[in-house]
């Protein structure tokens, strides 16, 4: 049996995954719910999902790994699904338009995984600078034999430059994070005015005047390639769309500072990893930290050789907290938008976690 079905509700929602909680399978039981997911594996094979779904549903949950392109909207559509949330903050797997044009509503999860991504790209980066990675396997791998001057020297974060590309709210985190943790000055490039990031890098020179030490700068740069020739830890938050396809390619990547650090929690496809691959194998002074792929969950070949790569398995909304709240979201998008509740308009979504009886729909994109 593939499939696991609890509740008897009158309307029905099928995931694509098992989640990891079973909190949010009471949350749709206590809502009139039905609702059903993969009994085994997480995941579960893209025609057995369309078999099941010939009985229909309301709703239905998706991971970043599915691809959701006209055909398969139309799919939905024909099944009568009214509205598709994908268990993520990133929807680029998902045809928005199709979505639009079959009436089908598109959900996701912001907000709550912010403090989880942030922390893994802080994560990512101290790996990086001090070749955590690097050490472990040589020490599991019986090298160390005592200490050295000049074994796996790293870089000081105290007072270097940040450059954040799309300062989101992860972006503004993470540099918020950084600042205050290491006094990194940053730099940022933005298609709008990042008014949180600025008035958080004020607060925190507030802070810097009580101390006595000096202001940190925030600015902004004109250019990819104008943000990467001053930073020495370039950091990547944008969503994936056509024009942030490959936006980190040869020019840019051969305009690094010396042993500066890229890291990527975003979405492989914003760098070329083949070119990353190159330059990597060329400037040994350089490191990437990554926890996305262009091809996910394959790697650009020579990847996975390269030391002065760390490579995480998509973690950024990995932690206890962080997924349990997606999965309240989640579900609260979709019983919420059943029961006919207007979106929500506050700033953050978090309220919902608190009180899960908010009459607003959290986060719907195609409202
Ligand atoms: C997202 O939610 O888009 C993240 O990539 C999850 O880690």
């Amino acid at each position: 049996m593939k499939w696991i079905t609890q509740g008897d509700g009158k309307n029905s929602v099928i995931s694509v995954s098992s989640l990891s909680t079973n909190e949010w399978v009471d949350i749709f039981i206590k809502n009139n719910f039905t609702v059903t997911y993969p009994s085994e594996d997480h995941s579960i094979e893209e025609s057995d999902f369309f078999e099941e779904l010939e009985k229909g549903a309301f709703g239905v949950i998706s991971m970043l790994s599915w691809k959701w392109d006209k055909a398969a909207i139309k799919k939905l559509s024909l099944a009568g699904v009214k509205i598709l949330c994908n268990y993520a903050v990133g929807v680029n797997n998902i045809d928005l338009e199709a979505a639009r044009m079959e009436g089908i509503q598109v959900g996701n999860t912001p907000d709550v995984l912010t403090q989880a991504t942030a922390e893994l790209a802080m994560t990512l980066t101290n790996a990086c600078a001090r070749k955590v990675t690097m050490g472990d396997s040589y020490v599991r791998n019986g090298k160390f034999h005592g200490w050295a001057p000049d074994l796996m020297l790293g870089m000081e974060l105290q007072g270097k430059t940040l450059g954040i590309i799309g300062p989101g709210r992860i972006g503004t985190s993470f540099a918020v994070k950084m600042a205050a943790a290491y006094s990194m000055n940053c730099c940022y490039f933005a298609r709008s005015e990042p008014h949180s990031l600025i008035s958080e890098f004020k607060i925190l020179n507030k802070w810097n005047e009580l101390r006595g030490t000096t202001p940190l700068e925030c600015k902004k740069s004109n250019s990819v390639i104008d943000l990467i020739k001053t930073c020495d830890v370039i950091s990547i938050f944008v969503s994936l769309n056509k024009e942030t396809n490959h936006l980190i390619g040869r020019d840019e990547l051969s305009s690094m500072r010396k042993n500066s650090i890229i890291i990527n929690v975003s979405r492989g496809q914003v760098i070329n990893e083949k070119e990353l691959v190159k330059h990597l194998q060329k400037r040994v002074d350089v490191t990437a930290g990554l926890d996305v792929y262009e091809r996910e969950p394959v790697l650009e070949n020579m990847l996975k050789e390269l030391p002065n790569a760390v490579l995480l398995p998509h973690l950024g909304s990995a932690t206890r907290e962080a997924r349990r709240n997606m999965e309240i979201i989640t579900s609260l998008n979709i019983i919420n938008f059943k029961k006919g509740f207007p979106q929500w308009t506050g700033n953050s979504i978090m309220p919902f976690i608190t009180n899960q009886d908010l009459p607003y729909v959290p986060s719907i994109l195609t409202f």
